[in-house]
Order: structure tokens, then C-alpha cells, then sequence
């Protein structure tokens, strides 16, 4: 029997994970009162991965109405699930987040701007945001005088991170102001690593070459951030056009 590929030995760890990426439920708070954003608001999470901020999005902001996209149809449908007792005011669908329609008076995208570009994302984005709307994005950020440990982390997992200046310089190059800056350090990404150690330990003693590979990788970038845990960070931005 064929062993399984990259992209199914991946999708098998992150079978089941709350989230995709670093974050946590305070963070998003923090962003929504930064932007000002209404209680009735029209909200997008942006590569919303399994749902876990529109899941906060849609308990804490009851009266709001909130679309949810992601490429990934397997993250999609267990979105979907995860929203479905909150009806048709929170909606989730399989499809690429550069092209977005709007209006939205908030764009949260959480770990996932990297993909398209600070600046590109943020042009794109431009036409779909209502007026006085906001972006929230994280992006990772290196901090000052990084140890060897966070070096090492960032170089594996994401060469092309800037400092808190770049971060910045790609904010104002799309024509945007920032509003607010929020560092992500140890517990957003102890939400994301820590499920994930639970579940490499589950899937590790029937695991296939091609999926014990995965775990391998995964195993590896949680030590690295194991490392440097004080020192790894995403920049959480609120942004609105100038
Ligand atoms: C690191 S995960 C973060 C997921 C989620 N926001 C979270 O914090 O748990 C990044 C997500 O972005 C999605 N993604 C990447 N590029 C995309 C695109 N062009 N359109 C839609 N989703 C995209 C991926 O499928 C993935 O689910």
C-alpha cells in the first residue's frame, strides 16, 4: 500500500488541532478595541484556518456578522462545524483571501499574511474595507539582539522575517497607518505548540514513514522554539488606510 504524501502526512497532524498558527483569544480582543470595531460589524478572518478565531469572533461579538476563508478544505469543513450553531451571520468558505469582496469594517488575519505579503495583501485588501475599516495581521517579527536559539528558529521556519522597522516600512509602502502594536510572545504560541506536542505523541506509534517524517519536522520547530521561547514573537499590527 502507497505511504501517504507531504500534503496528506501534514493535514494528518493538523487533523483535530483548536488552531494553525500562534494566537490567542485576549489578542483578538485587544485588536477589536484598537480598530473600534462595531458590535455589529461586518468581520472576514482571513485563512481562518479551523475556525479557532471565528469561533472566538463569533461568541464574543454576538450581533456581528462574520465571514471565515481558507484554501484548505479539510480546515474549511472543521470551521464549519465549529460555527455551525451560530447560523448564517457566520460563514465559512474554501477560497483565496487575496481576492475578498467586502464591505468589512474589520480584515483579521491571524499567522496567515505572510503568504501573500505584507503590502500586497494590504493593497488587495483595500477595496474590500468599508469606510473606517481596519486590518489586524501578525506577522512574525524579530526581536532586538536575537540569541543564536532565535536565529536559528526564525531561519528554518520563516528567513525572510524583518524587524518591527520592515514590518512597518511594508505597512506604510501599501499606503496604511498603523494604529496599534501588540507583541506575541509565549502564550500564543504555547496555544498553537502545545495541542500540537499532544498530538504528535497520539499519532507517533502507528505512524507511517511519510507521516513520522511530519512529526519529525514538527517535533524539530517546537524545539527550536523551546530554545528561545522569551524571544519568539509575532508583531499583531491594527492598521487602517491612510
Ligand atoms: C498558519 S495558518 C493560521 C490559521 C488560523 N488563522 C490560526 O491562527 O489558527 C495559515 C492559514 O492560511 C491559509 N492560507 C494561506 N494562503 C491562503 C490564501 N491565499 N487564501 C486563503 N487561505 C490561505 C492556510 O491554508 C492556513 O490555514
Amino acid at each position: 500500500m502507497s505511504d501517504l504524501t507531504e500534503d496528506e502526512a501534514f493535514l494528518t497532524l493538523y487533523a483535530d488541532l483548536a488552531r494553525e498558527g500562534p494566537g490567542a483569544s485576549a489578542d483578538l480582543g485587544w485588536a477589536l478595541s484598537v480598530a473600534g470595531t462595531p458590535a455589529t460589524a461586518r468581520i472576514c478572518d482571513a485563512g481562518c484556518g479551523s475556525g479557532a478565531d471565528t469561533l472566538t469572533l463569533a461568541k464574543d461579538r454576538p450581533q456581528a456578522w462574520i465571514d471565515a476563508v481558507d484554501k484548505i478544505a479539510q480546515f474549511v469543513e472543521a470551521a464549519q462545524k465549529r460555527v455551525a450553531p451560530f447560523g448564517d451571520r457566520v460563514q465559512v468558505r474554501q477560497g483565496d483571501m487575496a481576492a475578498l469582496n467586502g464591505p468589512y469594517d474589520l480584515i483579521w488575519c491571524a499567522g496567515a499574511i505572510y503568504f501573500i505579503g505584507i503590502s500586497q495583501a494590504l493593497k488587495a485588501w483595500r477595496p474590500a474595507l468599508a469606510t473606517g475599516g481596519r486590518v489586524a495581521f501578525s506577522e512574525p517579527c524579530m526581536l532586538p539582539r536575537p540569541s543564536q536559539a532565535a536565529r536559528a528558529f526564525w531561519s528554518a521556519e520563516y528567513p525572510q522575517i524583518t524587524d518591527m522597522a520592515g514590518i512597518r516600512d511594508r505597512v506604510a509602502q501599501a499606503g496604511y497607518r498603523v494604529l496599534g502594536e501588540n507583541m506575541q510572545i509565549g502564550a500564543a504560541w504555547e496555544n498553537y505548540y502545545m495541542p500540537m506536542e499532544r498530538r504528535i505523541a497520539s499519532l507517533r506509534p502507528s505512524a507511517s514513514p511519510a507521516l513520522a517524517a511530519a512529526l519529525d519536522t514538527a517535533e524539530a520547530e517546537i524545539a527550536r522554539w523551546r530554545a528561545a521561547p522569551s524571544e519568539i514573537a509575532y508583531a499583531l499590527m491594527v492598521v487602517a488606510p491612510e
